[in-house]
């Protein structure tokens, strides 16, 4: 099974994702965890997009296509979860054409729904967390970038919920409860 987990920055997609893994053996491809291995190791492609991510802007179509396109090469394991991708129409085009070159569906995509003031609570709770225990913050964990990070996914993302309800892959859960229940609701629409 091949889903994505959309939705905006704090809506629990990697935390779900998580939880994927470890009840399916799903591969999870987080391409945001990726582009932060990729400035923390201060690789080329790291140092081009350290910038653009700590101001909670997205990199390029290609930057992140490219990053996948290498994933799917590897072990398909109990299928992928795509967790921050695709993020625009040309990336959704591109996960469509890579999927259908390695012989593989996309089989659902859960749309998780949370209000924006739930979102800025998250993200702030979570680099206070980290704050307070003496940890790194996300350097994009701030109000500022958050602003434009939601700007970003209200733009560029959003439109992929039309795009994929059209294609009847569309899921949409409420990602409003604890964390356990959104699992629960997860588990629920995309079956056994
Ligand atoms: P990315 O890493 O994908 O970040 P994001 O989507 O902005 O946001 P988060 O990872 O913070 O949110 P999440 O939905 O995973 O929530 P989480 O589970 O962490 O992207 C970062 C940047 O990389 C982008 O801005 C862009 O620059 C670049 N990028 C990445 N992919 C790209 C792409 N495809 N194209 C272009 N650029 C790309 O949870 C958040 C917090 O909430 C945690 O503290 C968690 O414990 C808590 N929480 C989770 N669920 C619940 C719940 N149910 N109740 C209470 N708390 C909860």
């Amino acid at each position: 099974m091949n889903i994505i987990l959309l939705g905006p920055p704090g809506a629990g997609k990697g935390t779900q994702a998580a939880k994927l893994v470890e009840e399916r053996g799903m591969i999870q491809l987080s391409t945001g965890d990726m582009l932060r291995e990729a400035k923390a190791s201060g690789t080329e492609m790291g140092k081009k997009v350290a910038a653009i991510m700590d101001a909670g802007e997205l990199v390029t179509d290609e930057i992140v296509i490219g990053l996948i396109e290498e994933k799917l090469e590897g072990d398909t394991g109990g299928g992928f979860i795509f967790d921050g991708f695709p993020r625009t129409l040309p990336q959704a085009d591109a996960l469509g054409a890579l999927l259908e070159k390695h012989g593989q569906t996309l089989d659902a995509v859960v749309e998780m729904r949370v209000d924006d003031d739930v979102l800025v609570g998250r993200i702030v709770g979570r680099a206070e967390e980290a704050r307070k225990a003496g940890q790194p913050v996300r350097a994009d964990d701030n109000e500022e970038s958050l602003k434009i990070r939601l700007m970003e996914y209200y733009k560029k993302t959003s439109p992929l919920i039309g795009y994929y309800w059209a294609k009847g892959d569309l899921k949409s859960v409420n990602g409003l409860g604890t964390i356990d229940e959104v699992q629960a609701e997860i588990a629920e629409v995309l079956g056994a």
